[in-house]
């Protein structure tokens, strides 16, 4: 997957990027994230990190939660920021990578990244910098693809769709082996639990095929 270009794939895609995500998720994505933001404690005036914004739903969701919350999205395309912003008004986005964050340290209360972390190259780079921006105790929810019987079936129905409706079939061709690789066999955040994070919450979705965690920093280090 190295000779793939993240930053220029989601700006190809950027333009259908909704239409897609509501045809191959039989338009239960935003139910799913709705679930995972309203699993989370958002207190009064929070300060909240999406991460990997894409077209903004996740921060749009927390807005709607807790309105004295104040969002910053980031996200490495250009395309997909555009997007975001022109939807929520509100809220900042940034475009940067997540493993070179423009913030200081501890400055967040809740980090959410939905379907993002999987993309990111470097990987051990955005974990650290998680640990860095997120307050002690501060909150990170995680929301992908989880492990399911249906796995197999549900590649086949998402490239057959991506097939028929998207001009960038590699794309999609993408998300199944990303995802199919992510999961197995190393835990990905690894390097947020040797950073002393604790999983406080897991939750599987529509059979295992969706899955989030909500992650929890140490109040010591
Ligand atoms: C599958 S989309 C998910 C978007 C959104 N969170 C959602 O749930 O619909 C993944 C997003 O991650 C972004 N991304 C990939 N690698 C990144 C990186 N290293 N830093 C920041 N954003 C990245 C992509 O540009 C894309 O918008």
């Amino acid at each position: 997957m190295a000779d793939i270009d993240i930053e220029k794939m989601f700006d190809e895609i950027s333009y259908d990027y909704d239409f897609l995500n509501n045809l191959i998720s039989l338009f239960t994505h935003k139910i799913v994230k709705r679930l995972a933001v309203n699993s989370l404690f958002i207190p009064e005036n929070s300060k909240v990190l999406d991460l990997c914004s894409g077209t903004g739903d996740m921060g749009a969701l927390i807005m709607e939660r807790e309105k004295t919350a104040s969002v910053i999205g980031v996200d490495i395309s250009e395309k997909m920021i555009e997007k975001a912003a022109f939807k929520n008004k509100n809220i900042k986005y940034i475009k940067k990578d997540a493993s070179d964050l423009p913030f200081y340290d501890n400055e967040f209360d809740i980090i959410v990244c939905a379907f993002g972390f999987r993309n990111i190259e470097n990987k051990k780079g955005a974990q650290l910098e998680i640990n860095r921006v997120l307050k002690k105790e501060g909150l990170f929810l995680h929301l992908d693809f989880g492990r399911s019987y249906l796995g197999w079936f549900y590649d086949r129905f998402v490239l057959f769709l991506a097939k028929i409706f998207s001009k960038k079939y590699y794309a999609y061709k993408y998300l199944i082996k990303s995802k199919n690789k992510f999961l197995f066999p190393d835990n990905p955040f690894e390097t947020l639990c040797e950073k002393g994070f604790k999983v406080i919450l897991k939750r599987n979705l529509l059979f295992g095929i969706i899955s989030y965690q909500v992650f929890q920093k140490s109040g010591e280090n």
